[in-house]
């Protein structure tokens, strides 16, 4: 039987109507969690996920550019089940743009920014707020990514916009530390989610063989549970001394040299 890392535990997990979201709900649930909620903009999508994983998981609508609604839902959320432990700040949006820093279009990237930023900024307020007022010593995760450290030849939104994320993740934890509120984020390498296969236009499988070739581990493509289970590991008291730290999920992808 499965250890159950999360009992009785409550979380809240953004962009969980898809990919990443979706399987770290399942992860919590199957892991103990009292109650998951998803929270997200993709309503008949969201409820039909939380159907299937089962009775603790129920879905929400909110859409985090929009600090009201984030506020409701976490309050909700502690209404609702009396307490808030964990937060997964994971909505974003991916964007395989041609933004080259010579071309910005400013539209695209206010919108991106105020998902990926600006919306993760406003999860973690909240539910850093109410962990304070009710003194649980809770875990809050961000989704950062591989390009939360890395610059590229383009789509410099999207990398702004993660590495603005992994700077929250610290300096919340730098400011939460004293409440005993851990803060941490996970930087996935490319997985062949809905967003990534729709911004490639390309079969799943197809997405792996491209990510596959740049990675340094061979044979083995990286897959929504892997990052589940770093997102586990953060989220659970396996890692009670860990804040302020991003945990790559990268077969090692960051740490190799380019040029050798
Ligand atoms: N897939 C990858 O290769 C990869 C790699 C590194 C990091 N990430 C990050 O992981 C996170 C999840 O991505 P995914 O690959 O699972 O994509 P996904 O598209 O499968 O899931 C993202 C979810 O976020 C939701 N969302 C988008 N805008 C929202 C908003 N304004 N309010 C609430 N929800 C919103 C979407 O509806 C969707 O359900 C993102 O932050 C992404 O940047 C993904």
């Amino acid at each position: 039987m499965a250890m159950k890392k999360l009992e009785g535990k409550v979380a809240i997990i953004t962009g969980g109507a898809s990919g990443i979201g979706e399987e770290t709900a399942r992860v919590f649930a199957d892991n103990g969690a009292r109650a998951v909620v998803i929270a997200d903009i993709l309503d008949e999508q969201g409820r039909r996920v939380a159907k299937a994983i089962g009775p603790k998981c129920s879905y929400v609508h909110c859409d985090v550019t929009d600090e009201d609604q984030v506020k409701d839902m976490v309050e909700s959320t502690v209404q609702i089940h009396g307490q808030l432990d964990i937060m997964f700040s994971n909505a974003g949006v991916f964007s395989d743009s041609d933004q080259t820093v010579l071309d910005l279009d400013f539209s695209e990237f206010d919108r991106i920014l105020a998902i990926n930023a600006r919306g993760m900024a406003a999860c973690v307020k909240h539910a850093a707020r109410v962990m304070v007022e009710r003194r649980v010593r809770g875990s809050i995760v961000c989704s950062s990514s591989v390009a939360g450290s890395k610059g590229a030849k383009k789509g410099t939104d999207y990398y702004m916009s993660k590495h603005a994320v992994i700077g929250l993740a610290r300096s919340a934890s730098r400011q939460l530390g004293e409440h005993g509120i851990r803060v941490n984020s996970v930087s996935a390498y490319g997985v062949a989610t809905p967003m990534v296969c729709k911004s490639f236009g390309m079969e799943a499988e197809d997405v792996e063989k491209v990510f596959e070739s740049f990675a340094s581990l061979k044979g083995i493509a990286l897959k929504v549970k892997h990052v589940a289970d770093a997102v586990l590991f953060l989220a659970s008291d396996d890692s009670a001394f860990i804040s302020g730290h991003d945990l790559l999920v990268d077969g090692g992808v960051c740490t190799a040299a380019s040029w050798s």
